[in-house]
């Protein structure tokens, strides 16, 4: 069943309408990602941030399935659908210490369900920017935004090559679990620091985090789902990036 299909064009190639094409195609393809959230994951709190709500799938496994069988391969796995580690971690740590963000503009890289996101606004930040390679993420951020009762503008790019524009706070959630994606994210975050801004990173211990550059702020045991992690408790730590000199490979 063709429930959510990126390849729909445009309603017209004709120049007077193509903006409005355009325009007409977003407007469907947001409706029917928010569909498609709404439909597969429940509204319910977050283990150890209970105080936000997200759309989470119950069972990993049938909505991998799903999207993988109905985008293949190309297709990202269901990231949106899960509070992950290091994003639970970040997340309690901005909520217990509103200070962090509390008046500051904030970027929340690699959103995901746009968890982070929503604890920086809870906690009082002046404007949330959440980030996101995946559209169905970015469906669920303005979802559980929503859901929660706070504004957070959630925006479909990558941005990692460039910068973090005018956030004083950067937050980061769950991103070191890929060689190719910590390489760019690592050189992301440091530009932001270069460019003064505070750099948060959460992290349950995964592969790729340099963690010489980082100093500890605090460290959790966050509950997670067995069948994606292989344990239900992650010792995950809230990390400060140090601004540090540009180094060759920076
Ligand atoms: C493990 S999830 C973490 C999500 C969320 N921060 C959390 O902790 O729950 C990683 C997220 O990174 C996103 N992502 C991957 N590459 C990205 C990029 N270049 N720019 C922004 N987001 C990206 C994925 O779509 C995915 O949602």
């Amino acid at each position: 069943m063709p429930v959510f299909t990126y390849g729909i064009e445009p309603v017209t190639d004709h120049p007077r309408h193509a903006g409005r094409g355009d325009a007409v195609h977003n407007h469907l393809m947001s409706a029917l990602s928010a569909a498609f959230v709404r439909l597969h994951a429940r509204l319910t709190p977050v283990a150890f941030v209970p105080e936000v709500r997200l759309h989470q799938a119950d069972e990993p496994i049938g909505l991998w399935e799903l999207t993988e069988g109905e985008f293949r391969s190309d297709r990202p796995p269901p990231f949106w659908a899960f509070a992950w580690a290091g994003g639970q971690g970040l997340a309690r740590y901005v909520t217990d210490h509103p200070e962090v963000v509390a008046g500051r503009r904030v970027l929340d890289l690699a959103s995901g369900s746009g968890l982070v996101a929503i604890a920086a606004a809870r906690a009082g930040a002046a404007a949330v920017r959440a980030v996101e390679v995946d559209e169905l993420a970015v469906a669920a951020v303005a979802l559980n935004a929503e859901a929660n009762g706070v504004r957070v503008d959630a925006e479909f790019g990558d941005i990692l090559d460039g910068d973090a524009g005018d956030a004083e706070v950067v937050l980061a959630g769950d991103v070191f679990y890929s060689g190719a994606m910590a390489n760019r994210v690592l050189r992301f975050l440091l530009r932001a620091t270069r460019a003064g801004a505070s750099v948060l990173v959460g992290d349950p211990g995964r592969a790729f985090l340099p963690r010489e550059r980082f100093d500890e702020l605090a460290a959790y045991d966050v509950p997670v789902s067995a069948a994606l992690e292989s344990v239900q408790v992650k010792r995950t730590t809230v990390w400060r990036l140090r601004a540090g000199r540009p180094a060759a490979a920076d």
